[in-house]
């Protein structure tokens, strides 16, 4: 519980003072407590974006965007990513701490043993078009997880919280590679229990009936690695979506449904995909100026896609680590002298470099070098954000379990700054003037 150290904040307005607690966190910048502030002082606050606001206590993810810190349950990313493995991290966000050895193998095995779908639901991927973008088909049919999963979606039951828990990690991998074989016209393939999560998923995707699968160790990794970094990232728009729906009472499938939704948005998770995009529309270094310039003309819409954030105005310590796995995977790879890595990287030095980005604190973030690897790993562009999607998962069901059990949970129900009409009377249409 954050620690109400007796600090108060006074705040005097229309000949009244306010006064209002101040808590103070583990880390980072104290809070003022203002749920008593419209009942105490008749006003609301105003802070469109929550460019200011906590809207919870969290003990799960802890981001320093000053000094580009992120810690999962008070461990560093660059830790969890040289040391650990997706699934670990997963456990260590669910529960708190790292598993002791019998533990992760039990939680490897519940999650292994809960890959493959109910047979229905192949027939709810066949109700889409085969162009249809695979973020649409991971948004219904995670939805449609409700209407075949009845046995874990009352949320009063902590088993039932638990069996969803483990069904979403589980089966969140299966349905994107589903989704990927189903847009490109090939047979769906089974999950298999002999293999890692990371290694399951890539045979999902790109093996074929036709011939044997062997799973490239390289790519696995790599692929467990983009899961690590991309796991939980505290109170991001997709996490904020699945707490605000999850706050209604509503089933854990149709709220990682809402979150999905969200996470699609370029301005988001589907910042990969467009980041990979604009880099090749880029195409060589010599059209850097062109896109830096547009990316500062206030009239242009464009931004560079993979660069900002609106807490790291630092380096994005995810984006560090993918861009030495970039360099790493595509070397490994034998494409070393991949065009795409190239632009990515003098882009970055360019930006780096220019007034408008150090004075607004742009720096990359974890979209920009990610779609290079899983691009080089054989994913179309569109796969990007399913991916990130698999990953975060794990991040919105913590955060999800997280608040379901805080007996201090309510309905979430912002309020409004109001600034339509005032109450006026219905008027006829025959009275009604053009
Ligand atoms: C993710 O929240 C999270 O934690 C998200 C995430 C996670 O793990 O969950 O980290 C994942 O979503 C990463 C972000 C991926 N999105 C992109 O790469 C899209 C490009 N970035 C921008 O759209 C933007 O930086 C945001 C959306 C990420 C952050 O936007 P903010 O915090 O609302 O900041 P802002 O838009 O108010 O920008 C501040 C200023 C503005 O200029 P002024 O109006 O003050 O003159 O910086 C400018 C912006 O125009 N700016 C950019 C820019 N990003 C911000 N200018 C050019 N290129 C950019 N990329």
């Amino acid at each position: 519980m954050a620690d109400d150290n007796n600090k108060r904040a006074r705040l005097g307005f229309d000949g009244k003072t306010v006064e209002l607690p101040i808590l103070s966190p583990t880390l980072g910048p104290d809070v003022i407590d203002i749920r008593r502030l419209y009942a105490d002082g008749g006003v609301f606050t105003y802070d469109p974006g929550y460019t200011s606001t906590a809207s919870c206590e969290s003990k799960i993810t802890f981001i320093d965007g000053n000094k580009g810190i992120l810690l999962h349950r008070g461990y560093p990313i660059e830790q969890l990513a040289e040391k650990s493995h997706y699934l670990e991290v997963c456990y260590l966000l669910l529960y708190g701490e790292l598993p002791t050895g019998r533990q992760l193998e039990d939680f490897e095995a519940r999650v292994t043993n809960h890959t493959m779908l109910h047979e229905q639901m192949m027939y709810f991927f066949r109700g889409f078009r085969r162009d249809a973008h695979p973020m649409a088909v991971m948004t219904g049919v995670v939805g449609a997880m409700s209407a075949f999963y009845h046995d874990s979606t009352d949320i009063s039951d902590p088993w039932q919280r638990e069996v969803a828990t483990v069904r979403m990690i589980a089966k969140m991998p299966t349905i994107a590679a589903m989704a990927y074989k189903f847009t490109i016209g090939q047979p769906f393939v089974y999950p298999r229990n002999d293999l890692d999560y990371a290694s399951n998923f890539l045979r999902m995707c790109f093996a074929v009936p036709a011939e044997d699968y062997e799973v490239n160790p390289i790519l696995s990794r790599a692929m467990d690695r983009i899961f690590t970094l991309h796991a939980d990232h505290e109170q991001n728009a997709s996490t904020s979506t699945v707490r605000l729906a999850s706050s209604s009472g509503a089933n854990p499938f149709a709220c990682v449904a809402a979150g999905i939704a969200c996470l699609w948005g370029p301005a988001h998770g589907g910042a990969n995909q467009a980041c990979l995009e604009m880099l090749k529309e880029i195409g060589s270094p010599e059209r850097i100026p062109e896109f830096i310039a547009r990316a500062k003309d206030r009239n242009d819409p464009f931004r560079l896609m993979g660069f900002g954030h609106r807490v790291y105005k630092n380096f994005d310590p995810r984006a560090r680590v993918l861009k030495q796995s970039a360099d790493e995977v595509l070397h490994l790879l034998g494409i070393d002298n991949n065009p795409t890595l190239q632009v990515a990287k003098e882009l970055e030095a360019a930006a780096l470099n220019d007034p408008y980005f150090k004075e607004k604190k742009l720096f990359p973030n974890v979209d920009f070098y990610s779609g290079i690897i899983l691009e080089a790993m054989g994913f179309p562009t569109s796969m990007f954000t399913p991916i990130f999607a698999v990953s975060r998962t794990v991040g919105w069901i913590s955060q999800w379990k997280e608040m379901i059990a805080d007996p201090a949970m309510k309905i979430g129900r912002p309020r409004q700054l109001y600034t339509g009409h005032a109450q006026r009377d219905y008027v006829d249409v025959e009275d009604r003037k053009d």
